[in-house]
């Protein structure tokens, strides 16, 4: 299904039952931040504040993640955040392959009504599910790739350098590639005259 605006796409986020997931949460977490954001990111699930507040990364890896978008000169609102699937997965297990399909429909929708030029995945498997192939982090943080209009790069998840510090340098050098990025897309829109990037 497509959507014509955020309105009936929240309200059918809101109500939806489509999977398992459903029956578990507090709160839908929808995402957040600026709609007319060029740069996307997406995570894997809700955790536990994020289910008490319906907000996206409002947690310990939130934290995390604005210090690595400050790292490059961003805020939360320069950026949109989505999640793989919008209910949090039971004692923040994996979410299934069913319901990542379920949810897919809706991060598809906020895709196309947000319309990034940047998709940055957050972990595994927003990088499996926006790449729709393997991928394995460790291998391909940092690379980016060109998938018709967008440019999409894979890091680690913020969770993930939680439990294991010693990459968060990793993952530091992988937001100053998406930093490059972010200003190599804004120099050629100063040259082609559109201006869009980072807009407000
Ligand atoms: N982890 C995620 O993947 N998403 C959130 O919103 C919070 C933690």
């Amino acid at each position: 299904m497509s959507y014509r605006n955020w309105k009936t796409l929240h309200e059918d986020c809101q109500a939806c039952a489509k999977c398992d997931l459903a029956r578990y949460r507090t709160h839908m977490v929808f995402g957040e931040g600026n709609i007319h954001a060029d740069i996307m990111l997406i995570g894997e699930g809700p955790g536990r504040v994020e289910d008490e507040t319906g907000r996206p990364f409002v947690g310990p890896s939130g934290q995390l993640l604005d210090e690595l978008l400050g790292g490059i000169g961003l805020r939360r609102s320069d950026v949109f955040i989505a999640n793989v699937v919008k209910c949090r997965p039971p004692g923040n297990r994996d979410p299934k392959p069913e319901e990542i399909e379920a949810c897919f429909p809706y991060l598809r929708a906020q895709l196309a009504l947000v319309k990034p030029k940047i998709i940055v995945c957050l972990g595994v498997h927003a990088a499996r599910l926006v790449l729709r192939r393997d991928v394995r982090i460790t291998r391909e943080h940092g690379s980016v790739h060109h998938v018709k209009s967008f440019t999409i790069i894979p890091t680690y998840h913020p969770a993930a350098l939680l439990h294991n510090p010693p990459n968060k340098p990793l993952a530091e050098a992988d937001f100053q590639i998406i930093g490059q990025e972010v200003r190599r897309l804004a120099a050629d829109e100063a040259q082609s005259g559109d201006g869009a990037l980072l807009r407000q």
